[in-house]
């Protein structure tokens, strides 16, 4: 008997900054799990990143560091398919074939436009003031990412699931159509257990996030990174006082951070604060020596795949080549089913 075909699983990854302590914990550990159940394919979308990011070199930059902690953070390009989203030129013919099935209401209420909108209103602005055609388009180029893929599941955080819902209703309308000759098959928006469920906090006390400005990027030099665990927000009780482990950043990001090796410094840790007698700055250097234990391997893995002429192209450039295949495979049935072959 054939083994069963094991269903497609796509993640993809804007490079819009250094990944951080957050991303890992909330994004690259859980999709990197569903390599184990799922044809799994990851890429980075860097055409998306376009609709922000207006500096080449730093374009460039946060293409290849994403891609360079992704493979640090255990992603194997032999097991998935791992690619840049430029790379794969099928993708922008179907975003035109697929942009002519989607009405343009279902774009008027996509949240991000929408929340565009709302916030220029407000201001007393022109409604599309600063948005530009990209930001409107958004939603149909992710569609056609999932959908020439042929992705089962996509694993996505709460704020892109309707991104993954516009892209089942796109594969409809286009099903409806041409349904007879090629049908995409229909996507499902999952989100994957992260860590407890919980979101990092960073290094004010908020959720650990670029647009606040608060992270803990994954890859810094030793000193840079003691430099931001002392940073992290604490009160003034004093050092022989009992402590609250749950009300503290630090203690959060610890608990959240430490791998099961370590849960027993974890635990330790917790009874000692809460017995007195453990400052704040004990505990950030029990979370500083933490982090250096779990991330040391993995940033020596950064540091060589971040050097120019190093494997990073190869993998990318093999990633491309495997992902075109796919692509181009669906490209073809679509020409053929919508009438554009000859
Ligand atoms: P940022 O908030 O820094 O811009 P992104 O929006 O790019 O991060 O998030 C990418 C992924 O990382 C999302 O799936 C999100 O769930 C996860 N993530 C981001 N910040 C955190 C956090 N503080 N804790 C847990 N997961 C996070
Ligand atoms: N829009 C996603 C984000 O902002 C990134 C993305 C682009 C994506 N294309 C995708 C995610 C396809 C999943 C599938 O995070």
């Amino acid at each position: 008997m054939s083994q069963p075909v094991a269903k497609v699983s796509l993640t993809g990854i804007k490079p819009t900054g250094e990944p951080h302590l957050g991303n890992l914990i909330g994004a690259i550990r859980p999709a990197l799990q569903l390599a184990e159940e799922y044809d799994s394919l990851y890429f980075i979308a860097d055409y998306h990143a376009l609709t922000s990011v207006r500096d080449p070199e730093e374009l460039r930059h946060y293409t290849r560091s994403v891609a360079a902690s992704w493979l640090a953070a255990g992603l194997d390009p032999r097991r998935t398919t791992f690619y840049v989203q430029s790379d794969v030129p099928e993708i922008f013919e179907l975003n035109w074939v697929l942009s002519c099935m989607t009405g343009k209401g279902l774009m008027n209420r996509a949240h991000a436009y929408k929340a565009a909108r709302d916030r220029n209103v407000e201001a007393g602005e022109d409604p599309d003031a600063g948005v530009n055609m990209g930001l409107y388009n958004y939603p149909i180029l992710m569609a056609v990412d999932i959908l020439i893929m042929e992705s089962d599941v996509v694993p996505v955080g709460k704020d892109q699931v309707q991104h993954v819902e516009y892209a089942a209703d796109i594969a409809g309308s286009f099903n409806h159509v041409y349904g007879d000759s090629y049908s995409f098959k229909i996507p499902k928006a999952i989100i994957p257990e992260s860590g407890n469920g919980n979101t990092l906090p960073g290094l004010d006390g908020r959720k650990m996030s670029k647009s606040y400005d608060n992270t803990i990027p994954l890859f810094l030099p030793e000193n840079q990174l003691k430099k931001l665990v002392r940073r992290i927000p604490t009160d003034s009780t004093p050092v022989e006082a009992p402590k609250d482990p749950d009300s503290s950043p630090v203690f959060q990001i610890l608990e959240q951070f430490a791998p099961p090796s370590s849960a027993d410094v974890v635990a330790d840790t917790r009874k000692r604060l809460e017995a007195g007698g453990m400052g704040w700055g004990e505990l950030k250097n029990v979370l500083f020596e933490v982090l250096l234990t779990e991330l040391g391997p993995m940033r020596e893995r950064y540091d060589e795949l971040m050097k120019p002429g190093s494997d990073l192209d190869v993998v990318l450039d093999e990633g491309a080549q495997k992902a075109r295949e796919r692509a181009s495979r669906v490209l073809s049935s679509v020409r053929k089913a919508i009438g554009v072959n000859r």
